[in-house]
C-alpha cells in the first residue's frame, strides 16, 4: 500500500463508547438472554433488532476489533474498498490448493472487524432475482422465505441514496423498489464512456442485450446500473447502518471485542447449547458464558461451521479425527461450500477512465485529502478494486449443451453469468497486494484501460471447509474446489465468447484499441478454458457450509426457522445457510435473512 496520506490517523468516524468491553474478565459475571457470535454482516442486524426490546440483554462477541483508527479510512473510503485485504482486519485465510485452477492456492479474505465482510468487501449492493429467494422457500418448506413476503424485511434495510455530487438518477433505477432502512446505498457520481456504451448497446439490440431499469426489483436478468453500499460519500456497513447506532442509545447491549469464540458447550443433558467458551489467544484464559434464552451463530461461512465441529457438531468422522467427542453427527456441517470467481479481460480504449487517474499517487493522495475535508470527489463514490458503474446478469442460450447437464439456476429468470464493467484495470501497481492478488495481469500504466470481469454465477463445483485441530486458534481448511465441474468450465468459456461478441457492436467502434495481451489469443474454447484455469481468483462469496433445509429433511444443518437441527438454544444467522450461491451478490440476502431471522428470534420468545 503504497499512499502516505493513508497513514494519517483518521479520527473522522466518531463513535460513542458505550458499552464496548476489550477483555472476557470484563463481562464475565454479567448474565444475558443472548449471545451472539461474530459481530459481521448478520450478527449486526441481529444485535440491533434483539436489542430493540428494553427488557432483554444482549452480548454480540467479535474476534477483531472497533472500526476506528487507521481502519475508519480502509473501511469508509469507497476509494478505498477492497484495501482492507491483507491487513490487521483481515483473517488472512488461503484455500487449500485448487486442481481446477492448475493448483494454485488462493488468497481468501474474510472480515476480522466490526461488521465483518460488510466493512471490507467490494460494496456492490445486488439482491439477485425474485426466485432466488423463491428457491429459499421451497428448499426449506417456509413460504416466508419468498421474495413477496420477504419484501417488508427488504424495505427496512435498505435505502437509496443521491451520490455525493447530486447526480440525478432518474431512468437509472427504480425508486419504488427501495425502502427506508439504515443501510444506504446508491449509484454512481461519475458517468464513463464505458458506461455510456454498455448502455447505448442495450438500446441497439435491446432484444438480445435488454436493459433492466433496476437489478434489484426481483427482475435481476439483463444489463443495468450498479447499486453499491455507498450514502453521504461513505462506505455503509452493518456496523456503521446497525450497531454504532444501537450501542449509542442502549444500555442492553454489549459488545465483546479482540475475543474469539473457541467452541460450544452444552448447558444441559438434553443437547442444549446455550454455553459458549470464548479466549483472545490460544494461549490465554477462557472463559464461559451461557445465555439464557439462545447462542446465535454468525460467524460466517468458514468461522459457522469451523465453531460447530469444534464443539463436536458436524461429520463425526472429521471431529473425531483431531480428538473432539462427537455430540451430534451432522454430516452437512462445513460441506456444499460453493463460491463464485471473478475473471478479467482487459482492452486500452480511447476515452478516460479511471486507470490513469488510479496509477498517479499524488492525484489518489490528493482525492483521499479532499475526502477528509467533506467527503466529496472522486474518493467518495468510485471504489478502488472494483469500480463497476454497470453490470449484467445473464443465462446460457436456451439450445446451450451445458443445460442438458442440468440447470443450477434458481429458475428460469435467473442468471448463469454475469458481466461487470471496471472503468479501471483489474490491478494496480499501487494497489497491488489487494482485491485479486492472484489474477497475475497487470496491464500497462499508460494509457486508458477497461476491463471486464466475468463470473459464473451458478456453480455446481462443491467444496468443504474443514477443521485441522481442535483448536479454534488453527485456520481450518478451505477447499472451494473451483472449476471441478463441466457446467462450471463450460459456462465460464460461454460468458467469455458472449462477452467478445457483446464488444463487437457498433457501440463500441473506435473505442476499444488494444486488448490486453493474453486476451488476444483467446481465440478457441481450449484457449478459454486454459485463461480461466490460469487466472480465475475468488469473488470471496462462499455460502451454504451450514445449508438450510426441511425440518423433515435428514440433510441440511439447520430448518427453515435457522434452528440448528437435533440441538436446543442454537441458532445460525449468516451467509452459511444459504442453499446456494446467489443469484446476484451475497451481503444483500445476508442482510434481508438477517432482518427476517430478527423477526423470527422476537416472535419465538415474544419480544418487543
Ligand atoms: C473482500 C470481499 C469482497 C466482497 N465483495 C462483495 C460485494 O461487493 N458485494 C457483496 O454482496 N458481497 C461481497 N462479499 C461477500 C459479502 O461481504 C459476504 O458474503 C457477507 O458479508 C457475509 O456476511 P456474514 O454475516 O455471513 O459473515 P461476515 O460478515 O464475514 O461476519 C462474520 C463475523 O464473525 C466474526 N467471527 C468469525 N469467527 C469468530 C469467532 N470464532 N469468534 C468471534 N467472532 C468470530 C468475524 O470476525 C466477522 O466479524 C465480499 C467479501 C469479501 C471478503
Ligand atoms: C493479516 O496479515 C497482515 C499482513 O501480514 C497482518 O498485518 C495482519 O495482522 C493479519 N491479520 C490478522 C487478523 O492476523
Ligand atoms: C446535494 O444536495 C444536498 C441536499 O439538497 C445539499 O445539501 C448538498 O450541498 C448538495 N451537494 C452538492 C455537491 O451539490
Ligand atoms: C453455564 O452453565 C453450565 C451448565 O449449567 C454451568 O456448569 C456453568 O457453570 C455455567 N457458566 C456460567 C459462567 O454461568
Ligand atoms: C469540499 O472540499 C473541496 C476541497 O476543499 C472543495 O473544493 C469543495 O467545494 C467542497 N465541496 C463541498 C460540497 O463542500
Ligand atoms: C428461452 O427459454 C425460455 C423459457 O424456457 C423463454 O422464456 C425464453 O424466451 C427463451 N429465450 C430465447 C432467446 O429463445
Ligand atoms: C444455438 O442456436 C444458435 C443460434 O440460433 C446457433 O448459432 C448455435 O449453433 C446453436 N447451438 C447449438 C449447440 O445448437
Ligand atoms: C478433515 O480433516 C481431518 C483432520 O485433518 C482429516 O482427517 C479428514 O480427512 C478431513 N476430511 C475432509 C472431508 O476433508
Amino acid at each position: 500500500m503504497a499512499f502516505p496520506s493513508l497513514l494519517i490517523l483518521v479520527s473522522l468516524v466518531h463513535f460513542c463508547v458505550g458499552s464496548i468491553f476489550t477483555a472476557p474478565e470484563q463481562v464475565a459475571s454479567k448474565t444475558y438472554d443472548f449471545i451472539i457470535i461474530g459481530a459481521g454482516t448478520a450478527g449486526c442486524v441481529i444485535a440491533a433488532r434483539l436489542s430493540e426490546d428494553p427488557s432483554v440483554k444482549v452480548l454480540l462477541i467479535e474476534a477483531g476489533g472497533l472500526d476506528d483508527g487507521t481502519a475508519a479510512a480502509t473501511i469508509s473510503i469507497p476509494l478505498l474498498a477492497g484495501t482492507g485485504v491483507g491487513t490487521p482486519i483481515d483473517w488472512n485465510y488461503t484455500t487449500t490448493s485448487q486442481t481446477g485452477l492448475n493448483g494454485r492456492q488462493i488468497q481468501y479474505p474474510r472480515g476480522f472487524v466490526v461488521g465483518g465482510s460488510s466493512s471490507i468487501n467490494g460494496m456492490i449492493y445486488s439482491r439477485g432475482s425474485s426466485e432466488e429467494y423463491d428457491r429459499l422457500a421451497t428448499v426449506s418448506g417456509d413460504s416466508g422465505w419468498s421474495w413477496n413476503k420477504l419484501q417488508k424485511y427488504i424495505f427496512i434495510n435498505e435505502q437509496h441514496t443521491p451520490p455525493w455530487n447530486n447526480r440525478s438518477n432518474v431512468g437509472e433505477f427504480n425508486p419504488r423498489v427501495h425502502g427506508k432502512g439504515p443501510l444506504l446505498t446508491g449509484l454512481t457520481p461519475t458517468v464513463f464512456g464505458t458506461d455510456r456504451r454498455v448502455i447505448q448497446t442495450t438500446s441497439d439490440h435491446g432484444h438480445k442485450y435488454p436493459f433492466n431499469l433496476d437489478l434489484n426489483s426481483g427482475n435481476g436478468l439483463g444489463f443495468g446500473w450498479l447499486h453499491t453500499t455507498v450514502g453521504n460519500g461513505a462506505r455503509s456497513t452493518s456496523s456503521s447502518a446497525y450497531l454504532h447506532p444501537a450501542l449509542n442509545s442502549r444500555s442492553n447491549l454489549d459488545l465483546l471485542l479482540n475475543t474469539q469464540v473457541t467452541r460450544l458447550v452444552s448447558t444441559s443433558c438434553s443437547r442444549t447449547f446455550k454455553g459458549v467458551k470464548a479466549a483472545q489467544s490460544a494461549t490465554a484464559q477462557q472463559y464461559s458464558f451461557n445465555a439464557t434464552k439462545e447462542v446465535i451463530l454468525s460467524a460466517g461461512t468458514v468461522g459457522t461451521p469451523q465453531i460447530l465441529m469444534l464443539s463436536g457438531i458436524g461429520p463425526a468422522k472429521q471431529v473425531q479425527n483431531v480428538g473432539i467427542i462427537s455430540t451430534l453427527d451432522l454430516p452437512d456441517v462445513g460441506a456444499n461450500l460453493q463460491d463464485q470467481t471473478i475473471l478479467a479481460l482487459q482492452w486500452q480504449v480511447n476515452g478516460r477512465t479511471l486507470s490513469s487517474f488510479l496509477n498517479d499517487e499524488a492525484a489518489v493522495g490528493a482525492a483521499i485529502a479532499q475526502w477528509e475535508i467533506n467527503r466529496t470527489g472522486i474518493a467518495a463514490g468510485n471504489t478502488v478494486c472494483i469500480f463497476v458503474d454497470t453490470i449484467c446478469f445473464l443465462r446460457l442460450p436456451n439450445n446451450s449443451t451445458l443445460l442438458k447437464l442440468g440447470d443450477p439456476a434458481a429458475g428460469s429468470n435467473s442468471p448463469h453469468f454475469q458481466l461487470a464493467f471496471l472503468v479501471s484495470t483489474i490491478r494496480l501497481p499501487s494497489f497491488a497486494n489487494t482485491f485479486f492478488p492472484n489474477v497475475n495481469q497487470i496491464a500497462p500504466t499508460t494509457g486508458n484501460w477497461m476491463s471486464v470481469s466475468v463470473v459464473v454465477q451458478s456453480p455446481t463445483s462443491r467444496g468443504s471447509i474443514n477443521i485441522t485441530s481442535s483448536s479454534a486458534f488453527d485456520h481450518p481448511t478451505i477447499n472451494p474446489a473451483y472449476y471441478t465441474t463441466a457446467f462450471d468450465i463450460g459456462t465460464a468459456v460461454q460468458a467469455i465468447k458472449t462477452l467478445l461478441e457483446f464488444l463487437s457492436t457498433s457501440a463500441w467502434n473506435g473505442f476499444i484499441l488494444e486488448p490486453f495481451p493474453a486476451v488476444a489469443a483467446l481465440t478457441t474454447d481450449a484457449s478459454i478454458e486454459a485463461y480461466v484455469r490460469a487466472f480465475a481468483d475468488t469473488l470471496k462469496h462462499p455460502t451454504s457450509t451450514a445449508k438450510i433445509s426441511k425440518r423433515s429433511d435428514k440433510g441440511g444443518v439447520v430448518g427453515p426457522d435457522l434452528l440448528v437441527k437435533g440441538v436446543k438454544g442454537l441458532r445460525i444467522v449468516d451467509a452459511s445457510i444459504l442453499p446456494a450461491a446467489v443469484a446476484g451478490f451475497p451481503q444483500a440476502e445476508v442482510y434481508i435473512v438477517a432482518e427476517r431471522a430478527a423477526d423470527l428470534i422476537k416472535r419465538a420468545w415474544s419480544l418487543t
